[in-house]
């Protein structure tokens, strides 16, 4: 093996969801050096090549996971880059645009990373989103706010819906104001209704190869955390076209080239309004969801696309339904976990474990962190899919008592 000629992917992260990447470029004959935040860089030794470490960490600090790329591709060029999620896209745009390798670009990677940077954008395309307002002072945005209750607040680089608000009246929104005060910049929005989707799109040269639609339900205000999300729900062809366009418009928008594109949106009466987009790896199994759907890897064809190698025929119609589901537990100390044998005998079911054990204290769920369980399943029919998530729904279970120190 000539070394200088091998082919490889430079993986910037690859925690525990992004393993499949590294499984996926070994089975194409790459080689994987991987960038890894140094506590995790010991976990993912035995998976790849080599491992450079990073003192980066997930969901922050890019710019010390960029200082770790730029010297990593100092040191030899890979074939292709790929940033696993939010905080490693623009360490990732940044040495693709510098040495011309496939990627979302450096436009989109710094739109993705910035809520604000959406909004604007959005908003001069005339992309489908709500009424919002940037401050960095909370209390001056009253009078604002007041004329468009309920509204959201929000941070702009954040996930995992993590300090993300439903404020419904003017007093709780002084009270946000007064909580908030040192948070800094703050968006603010007008509150939107209708179904919530996302639309997960493999994307070559700013063109979408293939993409999927996932239902999503949350708990609903003042959080929204993710609870289950189901690929291929119902639609009507007028939404399904709405959807298509939205989705080509975003991608012009911010000037997305070669990868994954994740868009959260939310169908309202006056058509598809935008709550965010993202040019990474989705959460909650969303690529396994897809992998399952559809019955090609999504991790092979984000590899595939990285590193300018070709694609299979894009699939016809979708093999299976599949969906993840999320427990969401009172707050309060574990005093039993159940049922997850059960689910993970149930044959629908791929994958399920809980995130706590007896004795831990789970606080109250406002962002995707405190969910305590979950499972992954897909099954043959949408009806079987339901009657599978009811199933877990009943089965898999926390159960918390109070604890006096709880809030
Ligand atoms: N303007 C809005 N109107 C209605 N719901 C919203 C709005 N903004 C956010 N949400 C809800 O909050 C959730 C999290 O917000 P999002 O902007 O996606 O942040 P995150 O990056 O934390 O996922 C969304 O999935 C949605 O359910
Ligand atoms: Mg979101």
């Amino acid at each position: 093996m000539s070394a200088p000629e091998e082919r490889e992917l430079l993986l910037v992260g690859v925690g525990f969801m992004g393993r499949p990447y590294a499984a996926a470029a070994k089975r194409l004959g790459l080689r994987v050096r991987a960038i890894e935040a140094h506590d995790w860089a010991g976990a993912i030794e035995h998976l790849v090549d080599a491992v450079e470490p990073s003192q980066g960490r997930y969901g922050a600090l890019d710019e010390l996971w960029a200082e770790t790329v730029h010297a990593a591709v100092e040191k030899s060029l890979p074939t292709g880059i790929f940033g696993f999620t939010e905080s490693h896209v623009l360490g990732a745009a940044m040495a693709q645009d510098r040495f011309g390798l496939p990627g979302p670009s450096l436009q989109a990677a710094v739109i993705s990373r910035n809520k604000a940077l959406q909004r604007g954008r959005f908003r001069v395309q005339g992309i489908g989103q709500p009424e919002y307002r940037l401050t960095d002072d909370l209390a001056a945005a009253a009078e604002w706010a007041a004329a468009r209750l309920p509204v959201i607040v929000k941070p702009l680089s954040s996930a995992g819906s993590d300090g993300v608000e439903l404020v419904a009246d003017t007093e709780s929104f002084e009270r946000a104001a007064v909580r908030r005060a040192a948070e800094r910049p703050l968006l603010v929005e007008k509150a939107l209704d209708g179904p919530e989707y996302s639309w997960e799109a493999l994307v070559r040269d700013g063109e979408v190869w293939f993409s999927n639609l996932t239902a999503k339900e949350t708990t609903g205000p003042p959080h929204f955390v993710e609870v289950t999300h189901r690929t291929v729900p119902p639609l009507s062809e007028p939404d399904a076209q709405r959807v298509a366009a939205l989705g080509r418009e975003v991608l012009a928008a911010i000037g997305m080239r070669t990868g994954i594109v994740h868009l959260e949106f939310r169908l309202t009466q006056s058509g598809p309004a935008v709550m965010e987009v993202a040019v990474r790896t989705p959460g909650d199994y969303l690529m396994e969801l897809c992998s399952l759907t559809y019955g090609i890897d999504w991790f092979e064809m984000v590899v595939r696309l990285t590193t300018g190698m070709e694609l299979p025929p894009a699939p016809r119609s979708p093999v299976r339904y599949a969906a993840s589901h999320f427990v969401i537990s009172d707050p309060g100390q574990v005093v039993a976990v159940d049922g997850l044998e059960e689910v993970l005998g149930h044959p629908a079911v791929e994958d399920a474990a809980f995130k706590v054990a007896v004795g831990d204290i789970v606080p109250r769920t406002s962002s995707s962190l405190q969910r305590t369980g979950y499972a992954v399943l897909a099954a043959d029919s949408p009806e079987e899919r339901e009657e599978a998530i009811a199933f877990v729904r009943r089965t898999l279970s926390v159960k918390t008592v109070p604890v006096a120190s709880e809030e």
